[in-house]
Parts: structure tokens; C-alpha cells; sequence
């Protein structure tokens, strides 16, 4: 395919040699025109393992050039890719003034150019950024998105130091797009290299690299914290984390990793506070690990939050133990939801299946007795029960019964903690804890509008002069 890239940086440079290695040809454009001409005499414009006899070799073949004309790179291509920089400005938010800029003159390119043509955000960038760059394209060239153009985000997960091993063994390949056909397009750019290709929509291949490294960073520092705990103690951290890692059960593994409701039960709150307070015994700052708890706090005060929207209606909860196939109400957070939400004056009724009064026995009856002391008047005996009860259903267990049930209601709200399945996502009748079933409305209401510079409206001033 005839491919150019926008930016001539690590990710830029590293594409465009990787690229025409697997056969393509490939233009690079940059305002920086030191770089376009490294390229141009056959050098890498960074220093990274592999890219320079890379570039050497694919320069050699012909393969590739550099331009400081975006015009002429767009009208040799067929695909875009933009590998510009998206630097962090002052307050924290993400500098999205390079990519625009690319936007501003793609559009202008695209006013010459008949043919389809497709753009593919390389960058990382914010959910919405690749519908306010279609904009920009559509507002400049005049032409129509997914008639005359496309666009499509494909996330870079290299690191610098590996860049080039990375390009060619991806963890995976993430395409979001809105059109099938440049998604299919652009996956084949990447059919060869071992990994899975994943097609999803724009905003959740936006975000994907957002959570990617705030989970790495959340690795190293929680490794950190537990290091720093064990130093104090005299016992050897890396081997208390090489046997950590050896769980790919809980500990690496997709378990757990579901958002939904808070945890509880009498381990996790109780170990948590343990380990806590051990590090503060030591005199350790030990942030992360003193920050869960509290997440777990709001999680609940989100639940109550959303429940109390029906305050003045009869409510009724599936499940009561902190998690499905137990009796265990020890610290479960549907006990502090309702212990709160009968404070505040609510009708509540209840089932779980697991649950027998006469059967719950020390700390466990403790706990119940102390939250809510008259649990037998609120307990029904069954799901329809419930149902026909109520107007509002909380799902707190993961049974099978509970969606089998559910599937068929509509006319009760449900709140769901659990992620009943994907079949309830679209009804009219249903909400989930923190997963949203349209999110662009609520989204473009945050998104501050990119205001195409005053420049691109005249395209003569609109030159690649290196920054
Ligand atoms: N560096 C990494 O390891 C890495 C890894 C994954 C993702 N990313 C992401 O990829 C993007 C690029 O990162 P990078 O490290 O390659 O950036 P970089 O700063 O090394 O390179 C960006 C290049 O874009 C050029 N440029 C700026 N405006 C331009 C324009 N209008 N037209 C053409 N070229 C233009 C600059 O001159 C520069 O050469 C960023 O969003 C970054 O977050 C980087």
C-alpha cells in the first residue's frame, strides 16, 4: 500500500521503516525539515536498536522518502498515519494542538484529491479527539466522512529502547473505527505480525492506552510500596513478588478486573486494614495501598447515589452477601447500601436464596444484628416475589436465576451491580453501576470544541515551516 506518516519522531520513524519493511511504500512528512532530510539521505531520525539499518535498507530499496509537503504526501497515498506529539500542556491536560494542525492540512490536501482516503491516528489522544479531527477535515476540505474519507484510531503500544521488537510483536493490534471498510483496510497493514487484531469503536480505542500505562505506572508503584514494606522487615521483596506472580488465578489474571459494584466480605476490607497499618507501624507513606479502601467507599456512595434517584419507590435487592453462593454478610457493601438507605426513609424488601436467619450464627449474625437489626421483616422468598414487590430491582449477586428472570422484565427499573450480560444493555428500563450504554451524548458535552486556527482559512500562509 502507498502509506504517509505525519511526524517523523520515535513512533513516526519506527512506522515508517517497520512499514516498508513489510513491503510498503511509505512517505514521511515533517515540519522539521533536519528530519525529512535524514530520512531522505537514508538515516534514522532517532537512536533506537534496529532502525537504523532499517531505514538504510528500505532507502536503499526505494521504499521510502520524506516531504515537508503534506500535500503531496496526502496526494500519494491512500492511508495517513498520524504520529505527531500529544505533550501534556500546563494544567495536565493533553496538548492536542499537533494533531489539529494535521487536520487543518489534510483538509486542505483533501480539496485536490478525488480518491478515498483514509487517516489513522497513531498518536495517543483522548476519547472524541478523531470525531473533532474529522470535523476539522470535513469543515476545511468540504468532503463528507465515510464518503469521501475515514477515520480510524490504531493505538502505538512500543517502548522506546525495544521500539522496533515491539513494532513487530505487538501485545495486540487495536483498530477503532466507524467504518468497516478502513478498518479492514488498515488490519491488514498488521496481518502478518503475531497478534491478535481487535476492532472495536473510536472511544474505546482512545482510551485504551490512557488505561494501559495508568495501570503500568499502578504496577510499579504498587510493587514499589510492597518493596519498600518487606525492605523495612527484612524479607526479600523480589521473591515476594515472583511468587505473586506465579497466581494467574487472582493475581494476573482477567479476575477481578470487572468494574461493577464495591467489594467486601470479611477478607479483602480486613487484610487491606492489616497491611495498612503494618506499613504505617513501619512509618511508611504507603498512598496506593491507603487509597483503596476510599475508592471502595465511593463505590458504595455511588450505589446509594443512584438508587436514591428512586427514593420515593419500592425497592427491591437480589443477593445481600457479598458475593453470590454464600451466606457471608460480613462487611458486604449491599448491607451499608441498605443500612443507608433505610436510614434515609427508603421501602426496601430483600431475597437471597443463601439466606436463613435461623441458620446465620457469631460474627456473621453479629454483624447483621448490629446493621439491620429487623432484617427478617424485609426478606421475601423468591425472585418473583421481588419483582411483582418492587419497582425498582438492585441486582447485587451474579445468579443465574436473577438473569434468567430479568431477561423477561420490563416495566421495573433494574440497577444493575453485577453485569447481569451484554443482551441487557440496550433496554430502556436498565442501568449499570458505572458502565454506559451511549456514551457520546454525555462525552461531547465535556469535549471543548478545537477552533480551527484563523491561518488554515487561508491556505496560502499554511506552510510546513520546521518548528
Ligand atoms: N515515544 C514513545 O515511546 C511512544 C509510544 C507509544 C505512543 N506514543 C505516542 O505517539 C505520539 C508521537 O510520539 P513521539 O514520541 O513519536 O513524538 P515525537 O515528538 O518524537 O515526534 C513527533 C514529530 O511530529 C512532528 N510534527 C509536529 N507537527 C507536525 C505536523 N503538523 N506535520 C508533520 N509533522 C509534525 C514533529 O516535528 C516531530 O518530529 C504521541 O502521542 C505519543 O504519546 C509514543
Amino acid at each position: 500500500m502507498r502509506i504517509s506518516i505525519f511526524g517523523l519522531g520515535y513512533v513516526g520513524c519506527v512506522s515508517l521503516g517497520c512499514l516498508a519493511k513489510n513491503g510498503h511504500q511509505v512517505i514521511g512528512v515533517d515540519v522539521n525539515a533536519t528530519k525529512v532530510d535524514q530520512i531522505n539521505s537514508g538515516k534514522a531520525t532517532i537512536i533506537e536498536k534496529d532502525i537504523a539499518e532499517i531505514i538504510a535498507e528500505q532507502h536503499k530499496l526505494n521504499r521510502i522518502s520524506a516531504t515537508t509537503s503534506f500535500n503531496e504526501a496526502i496526494l500519494n497515498s491512500e492511508i495517513s498515519i498520524v504520529a505527531v506529539g500529544t505533550p501534556s500542556s500546563k494544567n495536565g491536560h493533553l496538548n492536542l494542538q499537533y494533531i489539529f494542525n494535521v487536520a487543518e492540512q489534510i483538509g486542505v490536501a483533501l480539496l485536490e484529491k478525488e480518491s478515498f482516503h483514509i487517516i489513522v491516528i497513531r498518536s495517543t489522544i483522548m476519547p472524541g479527539t478523531c470525531d473533532e479531527f474529522a470535523s476539522i477535515v470535513e469543515e476545511i476540505s468540504g468532503k463528507e466522512r465515510n464518503k469521501h474519507f475515514a477515520i480510524v484510531d490504531n493505538p502505538e503500544f512500543l517502548r522506546e529502547g525495544t521500539a522496533v521488537h515491539d513494532y513487530f510483536n505487538p501485545p495486540l493490534t487495536l483498530i477503532g473505527s466507524d467504518n468497516k471498510e478502513a478498518a479492514d483496510k488498515v488490519s491488514i497493514l498488521y496481518q502478518n505480525l503475531p497478534a491478535e487484531i481487535i476492532v472495536t469503536n473510536l472511544k474505546v480505542a482512545e482510551i485504551m492506552k490512557y488505561v494501559n500505562n495508568t495501570f503500568h505506572a499502578l504496577k510499579i508503584s504498587f510493587g514499589n510500596e510492597i518493596g519498600n514494606i518487606c525492605t523495612e522487615l527484612n524479607i526479600d521483596s523480589h521473591e515476594v513478588m515472583n511468587i505473586f506472580c506465579k497466581d494467574k488465578q487472582l493475581n494476573i489474571s482477567p479476575y477481578y478486573f470487572k468494574p461493577g459494584f464495591a467489594y467486601g466480605g470479611s477478607c479483602l476490607p480486613k487484610d487491606l486494614k492489616g497491611l495498612q497499618t503494618l506499613a504505617h507501624d513501619l512509618y511508611l507513606d504507603t498512598p496506593i495501598i491507603n487509597s483503596i479502601g476510599k475508592t471502595n467507599d465511593l463505590q458504595i456512595d455511588r450505589a446509594v447515589n443512584l438508587i436514591l434517584q428512586h427514593w420515593n419507590k419500592k425497592l427491591g435487592f437480589l443477593g445481600l452477601s457479598f458475593k453470590a453462593g454464600t451466606d457471608d454478610l460480613r462487611n458486604s457493601p449491599a448491607v451499608t447500601v441498605i443500612e443507608r438507605l433505610i436510614g434515609k426513609g427508603c421501602d426496601i424488601s430483600i431475597y437471597d436464596k443463601n439466606i436463613n436467619l435461623s441458620l446465620l450464627t457469631g460474627t456473621n449474625k453479629e454483624f447483621i444484628d448490629q446493621k439491620i437489626p429487623h432484617l427478617s421483616s424485609l426478606l421475601v422468598n423468591s425472585t418473583e416475589e421481588i419483582i411483582e414487590k418492587c419497582d425498582v430491582i438492585i441486582v447485587n449477586n451474579k445468579e443465574n436465576e436473577f438473569t434468567e428472570i430479568l431477561n423477561n422484565v420490563n416495566n421495573k427499573i433494574i440497577i444493575d451491580m453485577v453485569r447481569l450480560g451484554e443482551n441487557f444493555l440496550g433496554k430502556q428500563n436498565y442501568t449499570g453501576i458505572n458502565w454506559a450504554i451511549d456514551f457520546s451524548e454525555a462525552y461531547d458535552k465535556q469535549m471543548p470544541k478545537h477552533r480551527i486556527s484563523s491561518r488554515v482559512k487561508s491556505p496560502v500562509i499554511l506552510t510546513n515551516t520546521p518548528r
